[in-house]
């Protein structure tokens, strides 16, 4: 992935250092062949000229789009996390990474990734904007308070990388650093194994649903009741109350546990109450897991469950079976 950003980068600076090179030395060349030869030359009146006009009009614009093109498609690559990605959320905090595997293992200033996998960060912040940066994945996007940005990457050399915050966010924003380090599959087994005794978010999600009454509308097993069913939930489009529909995202999700009037399951009514400033943003995640993890009887789940022996890697394009809609 890497290489396709320096790609585009190099592609434009080439450009500019092409049309420097050109307009300058044009620029000197008229200077001296154009230059006033006598005090009283008075020099051809010019009236200008619509072919040479719509030539330097139209050969800017169609380099211009070639940029444009060319940068979306890197772009719309690097922000649309493939399907079969490994999920990993990140939760930012004035001034550290709060990072959490979907197996369970948490970690501080530091992910841990095996080489070779497709990895697909879920983040949101507790606080002020931050900004996950790696320089060497050619990756970074804001973390900002009240909703989920995402990104993907897969690492393809094992190292340390370093991680950074490219976001002013208040003192010790310098300090707010970390590391990525990519291991060799079988090294990450090892690492993963070493370092459980963690639930895995999902699971911890399920307790808080029970704890926070979840259930009593929801049914113990998501199946619903005076509350909309959430079972099969997750990526499916969802019929409103205004007649609207809206895909069941993480996005989606969030906004119905903290402002849940805001968009209205049709054939329920207003009677959820709102979680807002009750659950943090690790338990908002944990719930989410959870969600997620719920899928209708017999369908296939829509992310590869991220045991610690499944380090093989299926093709981007797989589409997963039996995904439900
Ligand atoms: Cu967090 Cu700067």
């Amino acid at each position: 992935m890497s290489w396709k950003v320096d790609a585009v980068y190099f592609y434009l600076s080439g450009v500019t250092l092409f049309f420097t090179l050109l307009i300058s030395s044009v620029l000197i060349f008229f200077v001296i062949r154009y230059r006033r030869r006598s005090p009283y030359e008075i020099p051809r009146p010019i009236a200008g000229s619509h072919k040479l006009e719509t030539v330097w009009t139209i050969i800017p614009f169609l380099i211009a789009m070639t940029i444009f093109a060319w940068g979306a498609r890197v772009y719309f690559q690097q922000y649309r996390p493939p399907e079969n990605a490994v999920e990993v959320y990140v939760v930012a905090k004035q001034w550290m990474w709060k990072i959490q595997h979907s197996t369970g293992q948490r970690e501080i200033n530091e992910l841990h990734v095996p080489v070779g996998r497709k990895i697909k960060l879920i983040m949101t912040t507790e606080d002020v904007i931050h900004d996950f940066f790696v320089p060497a994945f050619r990756m970074k996007a804001d973390v900002i308070p009240g909703k989920y940005t995402s990104q993907w990457f897969e690492a393809t050399k094992p190292g340390t990388y370093h991680l950074f915050c490219a976001e002013y966010c208040g003192m010790n924003h310098s300090g707010m650093i970390g590391s990525i380090v990519v291991m060799e599959p079988r090294e990450f087994d090892n690492w993963l194994s070493g370092n459980t005794g963690n639930q895995t978010p999902a699971v911890a999600g399920q307790q808080l649903f029970q704890s926070l009454g979840c259930v009593s509308c929801h049914g113990a097993e998501g199946e619903g009741g005076r509350g909309p069913a959430l079972v099969g939930l997750f990526g499916r489009q969802q019929q409103l109350t205004t007649g609207q529909t809206v895909k069941a995202d993480e996005a989606y999700i969030r906004e119905s546990i903290i402002n849940p009037q805001a968009k209205l399951v049709q054939g329920f009514g207003p009677i959820m109450p709102t979680f807002q400033g009750q659950i943090s943003e690790d338990q908002l995640v944990q719930l989410l897991a959870f969600i997620k993890s719920l899928h209708a009887p017999g369908a296939q789940p829509a992310v590869p469950a991220a045991s610690p022996a499944a380090t093989s890697n299926a093709p981007a394009n797989t589409p997963s079976p039996a995904k439900p809609r």
